[in-house]
This record gives C-alpha cells, sequence and structure tokens, in this order.
C-alpha cells in the first residue's frame, strides 16, 4: 500500500514536468509553422569541382555527390578540399538576400556526406578552419549575421554518410558511366564487397567508432558553439542502427528547442516533422504531421557550373503558394561557387520572390492549409483569427469574364485586392461566392484576394478527409 502511494506522489510530481515538457515541444513548432518559407544553402569543397571532374560532367545527381559518383580517391578529393577559400564569402549579404525574399530561416550544409567541416571541429582536421588557407569559420561567421538581423539558423548535418573521415557510411552509387569503368552500369565489385566505400582510406575505422569519434562529437560542437541553433537537418540514415541513432537523440534531449526533420533514422525516430525532396505532396498524401518541401533552383543542391536548368520565377513563385496552401514549409536551395558567390540566377529568383513577397506576404505566413484544395484557378490559404477565418485566394488563371467563382457558400464580410487593398464586390449566387475582378490582373503570376468570413470555419469544415497514409518519398 505504502508502495503505491509512493509511485502515485512520484508520477504527481512528473506530471506537470511532462506537461511543461509536451508544451515546449508544440510551442518550438510555432515559429516553423510561421514561417513558411526558408534557404537551404549547400556549400562545401564540392562546390570548386561545379559537376566536373577530369573533364567529366558528372551525370547523375547533385554536384555535392562528385566524389561518390565519380570514385574521387580521399586522398585526392583531399587535395581539392585543402585549396579551398572562399574569398567573396559575405555571409550578411546572403542573409539579407534571404530576409528580403522574405526566409524567415536558413538551413546550411555544416558537414555534407564529404565529410568535410565548415566549422572549426576538434573531432576531425577534415574542416575548414583547420585544412584550409581561409582558415576562418564560416558558420560562425553566418551565426552571427543572422543573429544581427534576426534570422532563425539550423544546421545541416550528413551523420551517417561521411566519404572521408574513416568509418562513416556510403550509399552504394554506380560508378558513373564513361568514367574510369565505360561499360559498368552496375555497381563495381570493390564498392559492393566494401559497403559502398571504394578507397582503403575509407575504412580504417569502425561505423561505431566514426559515430562516437566523429559525428557525435561534432554534432555537440554545433549545439553548443553558434548560439541558439533552430534546426537540425539530418539526412540519408545509410546504415544507422538504433543504438546510433539514440546517442543523437540524448544530445537533442538537452536542447528542447532544436527542431529535427525525420531522416534521423527511419521509421522510429521521426522527428519533428517530414522532408519531402523535390516534390510537393498532393493533399491526399498530408497525415497532419508537419512537413517541408526542399527544392532546389536549377537541378543540383550543389554548385554545378554547366547546370542551367534554371525554375523560373513563376515557378517558384506557384510552388511556394502551393505549398503553403497544404500547410507546409518551402525550403529552397542555392548552391554558392567555392568562392562564396552566389549563382545571379538564385538571385535573380530570390528577388522576383522578394517582390511577389512584399505585396502578398500575408497570404503566405502564419498560414494554414487551406480548406478547398487545388482549385482550378489558382490555391487557397487560410488564417483564423477571433472575428472570423480569413481566406487567400491566389488566383493564377485570371478569369476572362471578371468573375471568379469560389463553389463554397460561406458568409462573407470583405473582399479586397491585397495589391492596393482595393475593396472589391461579390454575392453568394448560386454557384458560390461570385467576386466581381478587374479587368486585368495586378500580378500575371499571382494575384491575392483577402476574403474576410464572417465566422470562424470548423476543423471539419477545413480538413474534411485528412488520410493516414502518407508515402511521399522523403
Ligand atoms: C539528399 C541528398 C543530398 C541533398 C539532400 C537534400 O538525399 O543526398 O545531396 O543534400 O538530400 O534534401
Amino acid at each position: 500500500m505504502g508502495k503505491i502511494l509512493l509511485l502515485l506522489i512520484i508520477w504527481l510530481l512528473i506530471l506537470p514536468v511532462r506537461a511543461q515538457r509536451a508544451k515546449t515541444v508544440e510551442d518550438k513548432m510555432d515559429w516553423w509553422r510561421e514561417a513558411r518559407f526558408g534557404m537551404f544553402i549547400h556549400w562545401g569543397p564540392y562546390s570548386m569541382l561545379g559537376g566536373m571532374y577530369n573533364g567529366h560532367r558528372q551525370r547523375k545527381g547533385g554536384a555535392e555527390w562528385i566524389m561518390n559518383r565519380c570514385k574521387i580517391p580521399v586522398a585526392e578529393y583531399q587535395s581539392y578540399a585543402e585549396r579551398m577559400n572562399p574569398v567573396k564569402y559575405d555571409p550578411e549579404s546572403w542573409v539579407l538576400l534571404a530576409k528580403e525574399a522574405g526566409m524567415k530561416y536558413i538551413i546550411i550544409t555544416a558537414k555534407h556526406h564529404d565529410g568535410f567541416a565548415m566549422f572549426k571541429s576538434n573531432a576531425s582536421k577534415f574542416n575548414i578552419v583547420d585544412f584550409t588557407p581561409y582558415k576562418k569559420d564560416v558558420l560562425d561567421e553566418l551565426a552571427k549575421a543572422c543573429r544581427k538581423h534576426d534570422m532563425k539558423l539550423g544546421f545541416y548535418y550528413s551523420h551517417a554518410q561521411d566519404w572521408n573521415n574513416p568509418g562513416g557510411s556510403a550509399a552504394r552509387k554506380v560508378m558513373e558511366e564513361g568514367w574510369l569503368n565505360p561499360d559498368s552500369a552496375r555497381i563495381d565489385q570493390y564498392t559492393l564487397d566494401h559497403q559502398g566505400h571504394w578507397d582503403a582510406a575509407q575504412q580504417t575505422r569502425s561505423m561505431q567508432q566514426y559515430i562516437e569519434e566523429v559525428a557525435v562529437p561534432q554534432v555537440k560542437e554545433l549545439l553548443s558553439n553558434y548560439g541558439e541553433v533552430a534546426v537540425i537537418w539530418w539526412d540519408t540514415p545509410v546504415r544507422m542502427t538504433d543504438e546510433f541513432a539514440e546517442k543523437f537523440q540524448k544530445i537533442l534531449d538537452e536542447y528542447p528547442q532544436v527542431i529535427t526533420n525525420g531522416r534521423l533514422k527511419r521509421p522510429n525516430f521521426p522527428g519533428d516533422y517530414r522532408a519531402p525532396e523535390q516534390k510537393i505532396p498532393d493533399l491526399s498524401e498530408l497525415d497532419g504531421r508537419d512537413w517541408e518541401t526542399c527544392m532546389t533552383m536549377n537541378n543540383s543542391w550543389g554548385y554545378k557550373s554547366y547546370d542551367q536548368n534554371w525554375k523560373n520565377s513563376e515557378v517558384l513563385i506557384r510552388n511556394l503558394i502551393d505549398i503553403a496552401s497544404k500547410g507546409g514549409n518551402y525550403l529552397l536551395n542555392i548552391g554558392p561557387t567555392a568562392e562564396g558567390e552566389i549563382p545571379e540566377q538564385s538571385i535573380e529568383g530570390l528577388r522576383a520572390i522578394d517582390r511577389w513577397m512584399k505585396v502578398n506576404g500575408e497570404a503566405i505566413y502564419g498560414t494554414h492549409r487551406s480548406p478547398v484544395g487545388a482549385l482550378p484557378w489558382g490555391r487557397c490559404t487560410r488564417k483564423d483569427t477571433d472575428k472570423g477565418t480569413i481566406l487567400y485566394l491566389s488566383v493564377f488563371e485570371w478569369p476572362e469574364n471578371g468573375r471568379l467563382i469560389l463553389k463554397k457558400d460561406y458568409k462573407v464580410g470583405k473582399a479586397t485586392l491585397l495589391n492596393g487593398e482595393l475593396d472589391l464586390k461579390f454575392r453568394n449566387s448560386g454557384e458560390g461566392i461570385e467576386i466581381m475582378l478587374p479587368e486585368k490582373a495586378p500580378d500575371p503570376i499571382a494575384s491575392v484576394i483577402k476574403l474576410e468570413l464572417t465566422n470562424k470555419l470548423s476543423l471539419e469544415q477545413v480538413i474534411p478527409d485528412i488520410k493516414k497514409s502518407f508515402d511521399i518519398v522523403d
């Protein structure tokens, strides 16, 4: 009896702590859900090669994969890395570029699969301070600029794959056709026999040692040396085990504000959100969890000198709207050159988003998934206020007859065009809400109409058919 009483007392004492913890976890997502838009930066020694190796154009994958794709020996790759000297790096201008485009957070590759740390590390000499003539910690400089301009900062960290620090894992890839092994479309025998590695130097330590001696200490360095870290962005859990994942999870427990994606280890370390890549999920694929689509502006994450397949401003802006209309975040990537320059086309794309956001940002920030799904003429985002629900209709296809129909019977109090705050006439017709528009679209990419409803929509009205399955690739 006494024992039960004691257990009850302990439980009662723990309860508020647990409740507090649950609350903290909820709270930590607040800024992230409000943000809706962030910048991804892929930057490292691979940027020096720009997708070219000995005159060979890397055919598959992002340029940050070149070491693996072309099976570059460790010593040779390091001879490139030791020349990395980003003298044109101007972190403040990067932060301002992101900020002006309306981005609320930055995630930078602290260490990609090549294993090169873009920060001073005591766990591996293969880092920008100890290994290069630049000698400065680029993350530290970025963290300072972010603090100055009130930008959240997160770190991408390749925790499992590491092709330079011995013991790190390596995804098995075909040796590029036409390079070294001209007629092979298969993974070569050495790579098959050595768990994805292609150089004996990668195997002088076990994965366990790598995790304990490099990855875990480096994650600790990242979390303790750069002020408050907003996000840790894991990637490709190749050969991750529960035991390894636990080690990272344990560090995270000390930093309850840190948000993580779901790539630490699948499926039992789901993190705080899902991270589909290069793909915007359909509404039917969403399961109510938070999500963020990361996407490149051309086809490569890391700088690729010859990749000119740039998304135009229409695609970029409409992607952002589409993602917000489904309740997700857009993490849009830039791949600076090894010297530290952002490709002109990326800057142009971001400036176009900037111009659109200045007028229409209200339709993105702090909005939630729309109750109406994809519309034939555009997308819709939603905000709930005490007075009632606001719907933002982003019109991609401006109706020729000047009448826009939203097939719903909501009670509308007011309709305005965000551009110039012009009041619009509307009526509830048999077809739904009919809004009278000016003849010409104010913005050929997306013009936003703000519809203020007289009441707050209920959850059932907002998410009528939430599905349990979520099979998008992340
Ligand atoms: C990947 C790739 C990679 C890139 C990333 C972004 O799966 O391995 O190079 O950093 O995901 O989502």
